[in-house]
């Protein structure tokens, strides 16, 4: 039975494992509460994650709230997506956060006066109009405007949002696969974990650790307003994080170490990382059917040399390159490559788990992944509900402490959607049910405890909103797992 047709209620807080799933609301009420997140958190012209935490723009936050809104209004949808893509910088960049000149300074830190886009990234093109950070997010945006055009076709052709979109998603992705192989082999490097999205994910502990922390009389973050500081990263994660932030705004957000620099004076942090880089690469496929889409006739099937033909080769050799690169056959888990000493950190974050959704990975990874998944370090159908973002057994675990152990909704869809696309229909249809009550019964929880799913951080988080709307979906219309599936570009 669908748990989420259920009719108790929420359970109360610090409840017992297994209470919540069987306190779920029915999933009309579902979604009608996650609906009144996403109008509750819509600004006119896009979505802020949470009102009080998060009050603008946030780019990857943005592309998955667009996947969910869809389903409410195609139009919302677009314009999520068209705000973000407006405020591109000229060399492709899409910022990771658009400031929302209304909010209040001291609302957010780092806010505007601290990124200083329109003076200090001048060079790099950034917008005159719009003020914005100077880092990028996870490249989920090709997927959510493939989806959200598939949502309305006739209103989206009606607004020629895909040729609009198109050349700013190009543009995006030539970015990251040019000024941002800092490895050189064809994969995109972050150069903080903000970038990544994982902030203080235990796997960015070793190259941190290099990175002198910013002094904390130099910032005062905002966060602590809102939050639990036992549920936030430390005062010496954000020195960190302010210090480097810092660096590559004074260095004019220039990527690379520039023409004849030495390797020290490059970004202290570079990491290729397996989710970043596997959402590019269904980016990459979701931009060929794009191309497909504008290009006609004949699509992904058409002439040899066609746009969309050599992106879906590109993003089965880029998923050849990420495997090759990041692939640990041993610990049965993709890993991030610190490209400071060029080794595999050995920590397992969830990030190794998401290249899953990628469908041209080798049957024996693909399975390796799901035994992972599966296993003692992340539990899931046994020892946890949902997929926690860090090894149960790893010494820096920490239940409740951000991206140190937490299940995030976002990495819980995109298993999901991973798990279905490999065949794995009755883990996928489990972990659906679990994502869904969890999500009601924590009020929309920014994260949550893997255990129990008791919730953690903001609550009417716009991402687990929309991606419970997009499960809902999913499981209406039965086409689970559907939207990667059409992903596959010639590997059916
Ligand atoms: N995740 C960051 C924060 O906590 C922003 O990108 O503010």
């Amino acid at each position: 039975m669908d748990r989420s047709t259920t009719t108790t209620q929420p359970p109360a807080p610090h409840a017992a494992p297994g209470a919540a799933r069987s306190a779920a609301p029915p999933a009309e009420k579902l979604r009608a509460r996650a609906a009144e997140v996403l109008w509750a958190n819509w600004t006119g012209t896009s979505t802020v994650p949470s009102r009080a935490l998060y009050p603008h723009q946030w780019s990857w936050d943005s592309a998955f709230i667009a996947i969910g809104l869809r389903h409410l209004s195609p139009l919302r949808a677009q314009l999520e997506l068209e705000t973000l893509l407006s405020a591109q910088w000229g060399d492709g960049r899409v910022p990771h956060i658009v400031f929302n000149d209304a909010v209040p300074l001291d609302a957010y830190f780092p806010g505007p006066d601290f990124w200083r886009s329109a003076t200090a990234g001048r060079r790099a093109g950034a917008p005159a109009p719009v003020q914005t950070s100077g880092i990028v997010q996870p490249p989920v945006h090709a997927l959510a405007v493939w989806l959200v055009h598939r949502a309305d076709p006739g209103l989206s052709r009606a607004r020629s949002f895909l040729a609009r979109l198109r050349p700013r998603l190009a543009a995006w992705h030539r970015y990251l696969l040019g000024a941002r192989d800092a490895g050189g082999a064809g994969l995109a490097a972050v150069q903080h974990p903000w970038e990544q999205g994982m902030d203080n994910s235990p796997c960015w502990d070793g190259p941190l650790s290099r990175v002198e922390p910013a002094a904390p009389g130099d910032f005062r973050r905002a966060d602590l307003d809102h939050g639990v500081p036992e549920h936030r990263p430390t005062d010496t994660d954000y020195g960190r994080y302010v210090r480097l932030a810092a660096e590559y705004r004074d260095r004019g957000y220039v990527d690379g170490a520039g023409p004849g620099a030495s390797t020290d004076e490059g970004p202290a942090f570079s990491v290729e990382d397996p989710a970043f880089n596997a959402l590019l690469i269904t980016s990459e496929y979701a931009l060929a059917l794009i191309e497909a889409e504008l290009d006609g006739p004949g699509g992904l099937h058409g002439s040899e040399g066609s746009a969309a033909r050599v992106r879906c080769a590109r993003a089965r050799s880029l998923t050849e390159t990420l495997v090759a690169r990041l692939w640990d056959p041993d610990r049965e888990i993709f890993l991030c490559r610190d490209l400071r000493t060029d080794a595999l950190l050995t920590e397992r974050g969830v990030t190794g788990l998401i290249p899953l959704v990628l469908p041209a990975l080798p049957p024996r990874v693909a399975a390796a992944l799901v035994r992972t998944a599966c296993g003692p370090h992340f539990g899931l159908g046994g020892a946890t509900r949902l997929v926690p973002s860090y090894d149960l057994t790893g010494p820096a675990f920490d239940l409740r402490r951000y991206w140190r152990g937490p299940a995030w909704f976002n990495t819980n869809w995109l298993v999901e959607r991973g798990l279905r696309l490999h065949g794995e229909r009755a883990r996928a249809d489990a972990l659906r049910e679990a994502v869904l009550d969890a999500a009601g019964a924590s009020g929309f929880a920014e994260y949550v405890d893997p255990y129990t799913g008791e919730g953690c951080g903001a609550r009417g988080f716009g991402w687990t909103a929309a991606l419970t709307l997009d499960l809902l979906h999913a499981g209406r219309d039965g086409t689970g797992g559907g939207d990667l599936r059409t992903e596959r570009c010639g590997h059916e």
